[in-house]
């Protein structure tokens, strides 16, 4: 089928490629120009893996290009997908700026008949705006509007959108339902297809990031009050993710959530369930949790290393989760960023997210290994996951630094191991075995007012 792609951000680029090898024809759009010109020299300006092979593979078979004109890529498409940004607006709620310009763009060139896929994460009655959009601007012309939400993650983007859990296509006329249906034909095999309403599928998006959210949030609680009892988090959330009916995925405790979704979507859904009366005191509560999350944990490490004002501390990762370069509400930058404001020197590392975490933290220093971060330092903090961390060597980096604590923030490492190294290892959601830190005055003290 001709298809446009209306955004060629993670969703957009991910989603296009991936209906081109289904066998689509697709055409992408674009309004950032250099963005564009990068992706029509086959560059992919994200890290997203396999995503570049893919793309190639894609343009040499004909089935995927790129369009500098909004009128080409939408003119002969039966189906136009909308994967432009929602971000938050003051209030919480989705600012759909970017998807009402998108409408209002794409109206004056489809066809009859064309069907017009929200991919983009938006509030319920979205479908519906959009559609009013057109009609005022083509008004003789028979145009169906879909939802058909994304659950991919960054870091396994390709996989999950060539084998999901569940697609949901979200339509109030038959046609769109058709239209959908033979789009993800090549899939239905591979996974259940929920057909439902727009309304429906809007809700179930915000309703499976906020669920996800809650387990998250919750696990860390759980983890905070392991450290207070001698518990143990790892083995607390095994047990209870055996538990059929709980599930063992985002059990994870750490810094908190983070990234372009999981933190606007949270208050989007809180934010419409404020305004129409329903709300969703569970959301609220874990968003205000997670929001001091990085606070405390900043805290945290300026006590229990025994901070002063001045000192260095190395910080292992940027991303807001391995295998992405995205630092969009990373916990890793925000931490850093109370960590600076307390008064400590940092030197950052992140194997895929340093340059653009530099963009949004300049006042650390950005190193090029764990080594070179270690150096001098009184405590090192790892707060991205990346696999490599978990091979790091620990005599290498013990030597390195000028302090002892290892303040193990996604809890990747082998606590005889560190121990072994001569440090003390500081988890989440286990009390350190070794020393009671000191507490100091000056700088802790700055950091409880914090
Ligand atoms: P992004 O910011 O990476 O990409 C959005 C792209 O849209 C940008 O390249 C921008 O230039 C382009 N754009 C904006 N207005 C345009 C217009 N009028 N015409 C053409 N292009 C335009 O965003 P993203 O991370 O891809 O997210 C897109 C949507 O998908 C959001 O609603 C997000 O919540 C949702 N989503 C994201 C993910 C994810 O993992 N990132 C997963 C599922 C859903
Ligand atoms: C998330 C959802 O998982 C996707 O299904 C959804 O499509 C996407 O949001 C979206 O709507 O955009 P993503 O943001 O890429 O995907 O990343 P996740 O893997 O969900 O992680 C989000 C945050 O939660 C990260 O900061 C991660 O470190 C944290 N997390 C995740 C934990 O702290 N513990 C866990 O067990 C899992």
């Amino acid at each position: 089928m001709q298809l446009a792609m209306i955004g060629a951000g993670y969703v957009g680029l991910t989603t296009g490629v991936c209906l081109a090898t289904l066998g689509h024809d697709v055409q992408i759009y674009d309004s950032n120009p250099d963005r564009l010109g990068q992706l029509m020299a086959a560059k992919v300006p994200i890290y997203e893996p396999g995503l570049e092979d893919e793309l190639r593979r894609q343009i040499s078979a004909g089935r995927l290009s790129f369009s500098p004109l909004m009128r080409r890529a939408v003119a002969n498409a039966r189906a136009v997908f909308l994967a432009v940004g929602t971000p938050a607006a003051a209030d919480g709620s989705v600012d759909l700026a970017q998807i009402e310009q998108a409408a209002r763009e794409v109206a004056p060139h489809l066809q009859n008949g064309a069907t017009i896929v929200i991919k983009s994460t938006v509030g319920a009655g979205t479908s519906r705006r959009v559609r009013e959009i057109v009609a005022e601007a083509r008004g003789a012309l028979d145009i169906s509007v879909a939802s058909n939400p994304e659950f991919l993650r960054e870091g396994s983007a390709l996989q999950d959108f060539m084998e999901p859990d569940r697609i949901v296509l979200g339509y109030d006329d038959p046609r769109a339902g058709e239209v959908l249906a033979e789009i993800y034909a090549p899939l239905a095999e591979a996974a259940p297809i929920v057909h439902t309403s727009t309304t429906n599928a809007e809700l179930s998006k915000h309703a499976a990031n906020a669920f996800l959210a809650l387990k998250i949030g919750f696990v860390n609680e759980v983890a905070d009050l392991c450290e207070r009892v001698g518990g143990d988090i790892g083995a607390v959330a095994r047990s209870i993710g055996l538990d059929r009916r709980i599930g063992p995925d985002f059990l994870k405790a750490g810094p908190g959530f983070g990234g372009s979704c999981f933190p606007k979507d949270t208050r989007a859904f809180a934010a419409a369930g404020r305004r129409h009366g329903a709300p969703l005191d569970l959301v609220e509560s874990v968003i205000r949790r997670n929001d001091h999350r990085q606070a405390t944990l900043a805290r945290r490490i300026v006590t229990a290393a025994g901070l002063q004002e001045g000192d260095d501390v190395a910080i292992l990762g940027a991303a807001f989760k391995a295998d992405t370069d995205d630092v969009r509400e990373s916990p890793a930058l925000r931490i850093a960023g109370y960590l600076i404001g307390m008064g400590v020197r940092l030197k950052m590392h992140d194997p895929k997210a340093a340059r653009n975490g530099q963009r949004l933290l300049p006042q650390a220093g950005w190193v090029d290994t764990p080594y070179e971060a270690a150096i001098g330092a009184k405590a090192l903090v790892i707060l991205t996951e990346w696999p490599q961390y978990r091979q790091i060597d620990l005599q290498h980096l013990a030597a390195a630094m000028d302090g002892c604590h290892l303040f193990d923030y996604r809890n990747l490492l082998d606590r005889r191991a560190v121990e072994a190294a001569g440090l003390v290892h500081h988890r989440i959601g286990t009390a350190p075995r070794s020393l009671h830190a000191p507490i100091t005055v000056g700088l802790a003290g700055r950091a409880r007012a914090g």
